[in-house]
């Protein structure tokens, strides 16, 4: 067994191993052209890892990114007694006959900034009867509550013991009953809680409000080949029959969305044409279309999505929202991109109350980007999320030049190298060890585009 992204690897592989302090200096102001290829969706690679502990057979997950969050659901799958194989090529082999309990320090040690181990509750609790959740990290880009997966777990019977240390959660005798939970928010992570502990839930449960993105519904198909009994209805409504027993699963995840977008956004920025290998249309179109009322063009091809600027950059007006909306996760590359627009862009966030932070390196490189903690609140908004609003308005275009950054958060981050690339002159980029949590091969990558940096530290 080794670990996907090990020294060793590193060793063979033309892209140093990036620790949380390293430092990239970027020389910029030229184009990124070529090809990268996206392999599996970071927020679904992680989820089916946990799907397999469900299973009494093996399971084998395909197209695995080598990214620092699937080695943190690794860690935490082998100490709950789960042998994971690396397979090699995106392979892993994931074996959970030896399912045992874990003790809150080691989970806690191999969480790290992660905050896959609350999805870790419904499996355990069917297997084991009880499950430990550490303080949850995760991006810093809001309070990331976790009330709604636990309101959901309680639905289903489990009883919820606030410690100093963490929460203990343990079900009732007679496990898990199904239950009808109708979701404030159509929460991402509260979703897979509700699905991963419904399938093996003692009758049937009714999810009402549901998300609904494309990765939801591969950790669906993924349900589905295990044995589940999963349908649903348009309007956000999700039906889960419980089963008694559910098998491992082969299966390949789905291409990320999120990388594909953010090269995108890198060729837009540099004002480059990159060839994005995997990503697929369909998955896409929100995103299509925005890029394109922006000024990218791109071609569907049958084996990926070419994108470049098909004329000037123009501003537009985004508002993030769930699937089928604009992710939140989309709105920080392209925040970048936008800098060079002609006119005034208004990005609003709705998912995350900290998500424009990151634009305020953005000015220290040359962006007029003012953030408006309070969003423009439309009264006839569809969730009622006003709080937690905020509204960059990005004025352009501005021509952008190096400076000294440190990473905040994994899009955040990966935001400042393309502001990097896009900028004149030097930059340096610091605590590039977060984009790996999401980015496979970021160096490598960019390499092959034709930029020019070298790793510090
Ligand atoms: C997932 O986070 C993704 N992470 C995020 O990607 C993504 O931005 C987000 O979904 C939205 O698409 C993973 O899949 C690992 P949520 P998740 O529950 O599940 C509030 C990236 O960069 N909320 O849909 O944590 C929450 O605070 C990451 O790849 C509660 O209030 O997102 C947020 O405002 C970042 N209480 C909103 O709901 C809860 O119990 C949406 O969160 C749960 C969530």
């Amino acid at each position: 067994m080794k670990p996907l992204v090990s020294a060793s690897d590193a060793a063979n592989s033309t892209e140093p191993a990036a620790a949380p302090g390293q430092a990239l200096v970027i020389r910029g102001g030229r184009p990124l052209t070529g090809r990268v290829d996206v392999k599996g969706a970071k927020n679904l690679a992680t989820k089916a890892m946990v799907a397999a502990l469900l299973g009494e057979s093996e399971s084998v997950l395909r197209d695995v990114p080598e990214i620092s969050d699937v080695n943190v659901v690794r860690s935490l799958l082998e100490v709950h007694g789960v042998r994971v194989d690396d397979e090699g090529d995106g392979v892993l082999r994931l074996d959970p006959s030896g399912a045992v309990s874990a003790h809150m320090e080691e989970i806690d040690a191999h969480a790290g900034a992660s905050r896959i181990p609350i999805l870790f509750c419904g499996p355990l609790l069917h297997l084991l009867g009880e499950a430990f959740i550490p303080d949850l990290g995760g991006c810093r880009i809001g309070d990331r509550p976790i009330d709604f997966h636990l309101d959901a777990l309680r639905s289903f019977g489990a009883v919820v013991e606030k410690l100093p240390s963490g929460i203990r959660l343990s079900a009732p005798e007679g496990g898990l009953t199904g239950a009808n939970i109708e979701l404030p928010y159509p929460s991402v992570g509260a979703t897979e809680q509700v699905l991963l502990t419904a399938v093996r839930a003692k009758g049937t449960t009714e999810l009402r409000n549901a998300a609904i993105e494309p990765e939801i519904m591969d950790l669906i198909a993924v349900l589905q080949k295990m044995g589940a009994i999963i349908s649903y209805e348009p309007n956000r409504v999700i039906f889960i029959e419980g089963v008694d027993r559910l098998e491992g699963y082969d299966h390949r995840c789905i291409f990320d969305r999120n990388e594909a977008a953010s090269w995108a956004c890198a060729a837009l920025a540099t004002d480059g044409d990159i060839f994005v290998a995997g990503a697929k249309q369909q998955e896409m179109l929100t995103f299509l279309n925005v890029y394109r009322k922006a000024g990218g063009s791109f071609d569907i091809q049958e084996d990926g999505i070419r994108f470049r600027r098909g004329e000037a950059l123009k501003p537009v007006v985004v508002e993030t929202d769930v699937h089928p909306g604009f992710m939140t996760d989309w709105q920080q590359p392209l925040i970048v991109a936008l800098t060079q627009a002609a006119g005034t862009s208004v990005v609003h966030e709705t998912v995350y109350e900290n998500r424009l932070g990151f634009t305020q390196a953005l000015n220290k490189m040359g962006a007029d980007i003012v953030v408006h903690p309070h969003g423009f609140a439309s009264p006839e908004r569809r969730v009622p999320r006003r709080e937690l609003e905020q509204a960059a308005v990005i004025n352009g275009p501005t021509p952008l030049h190096g400076a000294d950054v440190v990473v905040p958060d994994l899009r955040g981050g990966y935001s400042y190298v393309i502001a990097a690339l896009a900028a004149e002159g030097e930059s340096i980029v610091r605590n590039i060890g977060i984009i790996r949590r999401g980015y496979e091969k970021i160096l490598d990558k960019l390499t092959a585009l034709g930029a020019d940096f070298d790793v510090l530290g």
